[in-house]
């Protein structure tokens, strides 16, 4: 089940009080289960908020600690059917460390479960060159159904979004693995001339 490959995890809402931290939880205990490394990447660290006024030094540590990372799951709330401007703004204070990485989308919010925000996403990462896992997760109303440590309240939905995740999980790492032999096999930019 364990294969060790290193994703960053990368948080949605920078929001006092967000529910974020919630699904975050419950995302990160699932993706370790399926043998994931995690690297949480809060955009409210305090290492890492000064990336949303463009802070030079912020965006070289951030782009450090993504040049490891082979693949990534945005953990993100829907604002006005689209993602947070925050999350916006770190990814796009990133280029080249998106290109040729697997992504994976969890979204929340009201009866939309955040869907309208990975949709949104899916146009972003287009761009810089990134594959967005066809399956999501998404949890409407996540506030009335998990606790503060991520735990799903009701046993019936917990084992619907672990079915969920168990398909998430598997396809991301086909995508992990398949473009790390890829990015091996040839240059993904092509030479000049
Ligand atoms: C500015 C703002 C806009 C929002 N827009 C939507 C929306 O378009 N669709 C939706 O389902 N929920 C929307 N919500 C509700 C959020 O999904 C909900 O508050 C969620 O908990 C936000 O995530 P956070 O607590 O991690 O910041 C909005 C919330 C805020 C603060």
């Amino acid at each position: 089940m364990a294969n060790g490959k290193r994703i960053g995890l990368v948080l949605g809402s920078i929001r006092e009080g967000r529910i974020n931290d919630r699904v975050a939880a419950w995302t990160i205990a699932q993706l370790r289960s399926h043998g994931f490394q995690v690297d949480v990447i809060d955009p409210a660290d305090p290492d890492l908020l000064p990336v949303q006024v463009h802070d030079a030094a912020a965006i070289a540590r951030l782009r450090d600690r993504m040049a490891e990372l082979e693949g990534y799951v945005i953990v993100t709330p829907e604002y006005n059917h689209a993602e947070p401007g925050w999350l916006k703004t770190l990814i796009d204070a990133v280029t080249s460390e998106w290109w040729t990485r697997p992504v994976g989308i969890v979204s929340y919010g009201g009866v939309s479960g955040g869907l309208r925000a990975t949709e949104s996403l899916r146009a972003v990462f287009g761009e810089l060159h990134a594959v967005v896992l066809r399956d999501t997760i998404s949890f409407y109303s996540p506030w009335r159904k998990m606790d503060e440590q991520g735990t799903i309240l009701d046993p019936v939905e917990a084992d619907a979004a672990e079915a969920a995740m168990a398909i998430f999980a598997h396809r991301l790492r086909w995508w992990v693995d398949a473009l790390a032999d890829a990015r091996i096999a040839r240059p993904y930019t092509p030479e000049a001339g």
